[in-house]
């Protein structure tokens, strides 16, 4: 038998190959024709949420709220919120608005504690998914005909599997590479040569080492651009990520309960914060204490609504990461937020002074002879709470150095953020490293 050319399926399937430019097509959309857009997505979102989810109808029964009561985007505020509680509550497929053979996928939020949060997605949902996270690689600086290295865990974390979807649906090659066995991982980016590289900013940080622990310079490398995420990274980090690689450095951001990564992203022409994918999630800003909404430029909790999910969707998700909202600029009709520098759960009081992580890194990044490497260590002695920051110092830095760095920290510490802390300088390549999110903090408070 001759097998003749109509035999051979065409490299990509007609129907599904996205025309050029679709994906980015609501990009485009003004201002008012995305508002518009919003609204009848919202409305759809509130019925099908009260109509197919018990929670939902009986909370908003409870807060004698009616789907039919949204008429413009406004009236979201009369919406009750959900909470990572009521999540937990509904364990685990209490959320959702389809019966479960329309699922075809699961994942669970990270969560330290007990009982994780389920999510799940239709077909159509990881479609929408897949569309914003290409349009987030697009905005990076990724075309299609780009390798993408993905070393964002794979499994039941949004990250790896969220980020590879999104890259071959805009066409490019992945690398599933997942998180860990980081040598490896510096023999695959030397081999394979990917333009771009999708992972945590702290993984990013050891996989820089272990280029240079095999004497190669990261700066030769292939990698044009990094796409991070997952967790709080400062300004200092961008640069120091970005002069160790040559490469541009910008930010993702998403959380599992409203869809994983690609709910935000930066775009490479301007790095001036995330823009939110706002034809599919809305947000608002709520002050974290007596949840008022907040106008925009103001700083407070993020709240998402989901638009268009059909499986899980979710009204006025209480993020607890903390940001402000912005006019949009690389892409005018969507507004952006800022970098999220941290959650309320992140945030440490020590001593009745709230202090977040980040504003530590921001400290011991600028100082000279460190490393990048640093812990929070928390204890408790005479019933005073104290902070520790251990920080490594960079291989050769002279011991007169490494006190003045110490000192240098201290003081800096006790004058931006207002607290005294110790600071213990560290041999190099001591601290523990991150092949995921980083755990920056130990608390040690209950133990002493
Ligand atoms: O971390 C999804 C993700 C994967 C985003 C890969 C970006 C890249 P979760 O495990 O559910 O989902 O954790 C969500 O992580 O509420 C934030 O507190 C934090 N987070 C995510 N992205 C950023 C970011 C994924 N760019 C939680 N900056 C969120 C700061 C971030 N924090």
């Amino acid at each position: 038998m001759t097998i003749t050319h109509s035999d051979v399926p065409p490299a990509r399937h007609p129907e599904r190959a996205p025309a050029e430019g679709e994906l980015f097509l609501p990009e485009r959309l003004g201002k008012d024709e995305l508002r518009a857009l919003q609204l009848k997505r919202l409305q759809w979102t509130l019925q099908h949420a009260y109509d197919n989810v018990p929670f939902y109808r009986k909370k908003f029964d409870e807060a004698g709220v009616h789907p039919g009561d949204c008429k413009e985007l406004s009236d979201l505020a009369k919406f009750p919120f959900t909470t990572k509680h009521d999540l937990r509550d509904n364990y685990p497929y209490g959320m959702f608005a389809v019966p479960k053979e329309r699922l075809r996928r699961i994942h669970a939020s990270s969560g330290t504690t007990g009982t994780p949060t389920i999510v799940g997605y239709t077909e159509e949902d990881l479609d929408t998914w897949a569309s914003v996270v290409a349009r987030s690689i697009h905005a990076a600086g990724g075309r299609p005909g780009d390798t993408v290295h993905v070393a964002y865990g794979y499994g039941l974390f949004t990250g790896g599997l969220g980020a590879h979807y999104g890259a071959e649906k805009l066409g490019c090659t992945t690398i599933p590479a997942s998180g860990g066995m980081t040598a490896r991982q510096v023999k695959l980016i030397t081999d394979l040569k990917p333009e771009i590289i999708m992972v945590t900013p702290s993984y990013m940080l050891t996989l820089l080492d272990e280029f240079e622990r095999q004497g190669i310079d990261p700066r030769t490398s292939s990698l044009k651009v990094g796409i991070f995420g997952a967790e709080p990274w400062t300004e200092q980090m961008r640069r120091e990520i970005e002069q160790r690689a040559n490469i541009d450095a910008v930010d993702i951001y998403g959380l599992s309960e409203v869809m994983g990564p690609g709910v935000a992203q930066e775009c490479v022409e301007t790095k001036d914060g995330l823009h939110i994918w706002e034809d599919h999630f809305y947000p608002e800003i709520v002050d974290p204490l007596d949840s008022v909404v907040l106008d925009d430029g103001e700083t407070g909790e993020l709240v998402f609504t989901s638009l268009t999910k059909q499986a899980m969707p979710v009204i006025r998700y209480r993020t607890r990461d903390l940001t402000a909202l912005r006019p949009g600029t690389a892409r005018p009709a969507f507004r952006r937020m800022d970098k999220v520098t941290g959650r309320s759960d992140d945030m440490i009081i020590l001593r009745g002074v709230n202090v977040f992580p980040t504003q530590i890194e921001e400290i011991v990044l600028a100082t000279d002879g460190l490393a990048p490497h640093f812990q929070i260590r928390l204890s408790r002695k005479d019933r005073m709470d104290r902070m520790t920051v251990l920080v490594e110092s960079e291989t050769g830095t002279p011991a007169d150095r490494r006190d003045a760095a110490a000192a240098e920290i201290v003081a800096k510490v006790k004058n931006d953020v207002g607290v005294s802390v110790e600071v213990e300088i560290v041999e190099p390549e001591t601290l523990e490293r991150s092949v995921g999110k980083l755990r920056r903090v130990i608390d040690r408070r209950k133990d002493s």
